[in-house]
């Protein structure tokens, strides 16, 4: 068992992507990401359901081919089975089913957002559990209490938009382009932060978010100055933003983790990515003493290797899923506690 071969597949939203594992350790992944949502400003989800099914074969073979080995050494298929796109989690379900079939393995359904957060242990055997989960990705703000790989308490979360969905949406307005979260973070690297102070939110006896707010105070600065303007301090604007978002999750989680008595925390989600993000939450974990563990840059957002991994805990865990599950857009952690 602790010597399977998985092969993980993942198609949720617009990263075509599979990975090869041989037990807790990776062998070889690949992410193709779709380029042809770049002109619409976003993940077009028909465009999406498409590329996926002209991607993935190619993906895949290539996975298999770089890792010098080939099809019949799979001994088992683990398949992001939600939340995301619907046409685009079929196209993976649907091959992964296929391969399962042709290949007489088992199948593992894999939770998208339980593969963010265990993306920071691929490689290891065990799970440093109990600990404080800061997840921040484009569709999900939350702070969750994870006691195990399958008991997770919810302590808070947005109460609007994500935080990479503020990042998204923030760049559409500043006209930086997409995506917006990693174009962001490379143009505050020449900004000052200090430029524009932005309104924190922040809520009363909870540990929730806000991020609705912030934007529209960029809308309402921005369009309160003329294009020249913007137009030099653009780097100024995108790390103030950016400096504001921070400074919200990084305040939350600190304060969650005093209250509860986490000495562990964990970053998990696309947003995890944001150099900014990681040097604060390093600077803070130090301050207070936490150990703090952040994804490897190559997991933090879309990527097989994170569904494969759960592959390896589930086979040894939970077992096998019958060829007939079906893609949950909605699936969430079910939280407990
Ligand atoms: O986890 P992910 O790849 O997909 C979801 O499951 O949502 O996260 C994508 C989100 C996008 O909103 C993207 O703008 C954001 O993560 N993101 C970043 C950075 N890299 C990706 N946000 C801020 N800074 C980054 N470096
Ligand atoms: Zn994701």
């Amino acid at each position: 068992m602790q010597d399977t071969v998985i092969l993980g597949i993942e198609t949720s939203c617009d990263e075509t992507a599979a990975a090869l594992f041989r037990g807790p350790e990776m062998i070889h992944h690949i992410t193709a990401t779709q380029l042809v949502h770049t002109s619409y400003g976003g993940v077009v989800p028909e465009y999406a359901s498409r590329e996926h099914n002209k991607l993935l074969g190619p993906v895949v073979r290539g996975v298999i081919e770089q890792a010098d080995m080939s099809l019949s050494d799979v001994e088992g298929i683990a398949v992001t089975q939600g939340p995301g796109l619907a046409g685009s989690l079929l196209v993976g379900l649907s091959y992964a089913k296929g391969l399962a079939l042709g290949l007489d393995i088992p199948l593992y359904g894999i939770n998208h957002i339980e593969g963010h957060i265990f993306a920071n242990f691929i490689g290891q055997e065990t799970l440093p559990t109990p600990f404080l989960c800061l997840l921040v990705s484009g569709g999900h703000t939350q702070l969750i209490h994870v006691e195990n790989a399958r008991d997770y308490t919810l302590i808070g979360q947005t109460r609007d938009d994500a935080a990479g969905e503020a990042f998204d949406k923030v760049a559409r307005l500043l006209g930086i382009g997409y995506p917006g979260g990693p174009l962001i973070d490379k143009m505050s690297k020449q900004g000052n932060s200090r430029f524009h102070h932005f309104p924190r939110s922040s809520f009363e006896g909870s540990y929730d978010f806000s991020f609705s707010g912030l934007k529209t105070n960029v809308l309402q600065y921005i369009s309160k100055q003329d294009s020249e303007f913007i137009k030099l301090h653009l780097p100024d604007i995108a790390a103030s933003f950016q400096e504001a978002v921070v400074d919200v999750l990084s305040m939350q989680t600190m304060k969650a983790a005093r209250d509860l008595g986490h000495d562990r925390i964990v970053l998990a989600g696309g947003v995890a990515a944001n150099s900014r993000l990681r040097e604060r939450m390093v600077e803070l974990a130090n301050e207070h003493e936490k150990i703090l563990y952040q994804p490897d840059m190559r997991y933090c957002t879309d990527n097989a290797a994170m569904i494969a991994y759960m592959g390896y805990w589930k086979a040894g865990s939970q077992g096998s899923d019958p060829l007939d599950i079906a893609a949950v857009p909605n699936l969430k952690l079910s939280f407990g506690g």
